[in-house]
């Protein structure tokens, strides 16, 4: 059976400032079902409150792509290291061709300063990791970081990570991507702003055609719309299955994480939700 919160918990939840889930309702746990489902929540109603389909292209989802200017050191980098990393768009992508060692492909999707993306392919050599950032001075901190940790498993794109995901192949059998990592996005909090969201439903049936079967996608947030709102649209697509059992599930971090600039600067409205959607096969 899925998960179904007591009393006791559906008091707690929210209290705290964490996610305000208030009605989960058991279902069957076969994949690819979600093994939560959601009837309502409480955050609806709220004003803006509307996850659906975007009838336009996708508009812009990041702020600003350069502040000041660079540190002598990061300039050198983009102009000496990032053209060796750099995906190259002009052709699909073959991720077999660039991590040809790879037992895994993970790719981190607005890594900001890239700490946890160096760290993740420091601690993990058998992975290859691709990560997109359209913020220059973010992919100069995170090329300070990738030579610190002397990696050689990662790829970047410096822009927008929705052309990345085009140019990647669709996901067959054990061929794919392994994990997408969507860490604290911009929360574009005001209800005209919503477009904005990097999660739309387009976004998650492109996730969907590159996520290899049983792959991951994890995404956190503080902000509590925006955590209800990408809950709605990854249940709704029925490709993917939320993983979730018990409310410690979204309330903490999953092993290994790997703290966050943004996360530390707590700006949200919430506690950070911790949400793991599982492909189906
Ligand atoms: C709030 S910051 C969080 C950065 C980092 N994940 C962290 O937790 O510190 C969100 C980041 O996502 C990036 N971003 C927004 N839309 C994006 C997109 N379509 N593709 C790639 N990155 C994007 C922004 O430039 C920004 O650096």
């Amino acid at each position: 059976m899925g998960y179904r919160l007591g009393d006791g918990e559906k008091n707690a939840v929210g209290s705290d400032g964490g996610f305000p889930l208030a009605v989960l309702t058991p279902t069957p746990r076969a994949h690819p079902t979600p093994v939560a489902s959601r009837r309502t929540l409480p955050i609806e109603g709220r004003e803006g409150y509307t996850p659906t389909a975007m009838p336009h292209p996708p508009l812009r989802s990041y702020g600003r792509i350069k502040a000041r200017a660079l540190k002598p050191r990061q300039e050198k980098l983009v102009e000496t290291l990032l053209p060796s990393l750099a995906l190259d768009l002009s052709k699909p992508l073959d991720p077999k061709a660039l991590f040809p060692d790879a037992r895994e492909i993970v790719l981190e999707i607005g890594f900001g300063g890239g700490e946890h993306l160096a760290a993740q392919a420091a601690a993990h050599p058998e992975r290859g990791c691709m990560g997109v950032e359209p913020f220059l001075n973010g992919v100069g901190s995170c090329l300070r970081h990738i030579e610190e940790a002397g990696v050689s498993n990662v790829r970047l794109h410096m822009g927008d990570a929705r052309d990345v995901i085009a140019a990647l192949p669709d996901a067959q059998g054990d061929f794919g991507v392994d994990r997408v990592d969507i860490l604290f996005p911009d929360p574009w909090p005001k209800a005209r702003h919503h477009k904005r969201r990097l999660v739309q439903a387009d976004f998650v049936a492109s996730l969907a055609r590159v996520v290899k079967p049983g792959g991951e996608v994890r995404f956190a947030t503080d902000w509590a719309n925006y955590a209800a709102w990408t809950l709605e649209i990854f249940t709704r697509d029925a490709r993917f299955a939320w993983l979730a059992e018990s409310a410690a599930d979204w309330r903490s971090p999953w092993p290994e994480h790997v703290t966050t600039r943004y996360e530390e600067k707590k700006l949200g409205d919430c506690a950070p939700v911790w949400l793991r959607f599982s492909r189906g096969g």
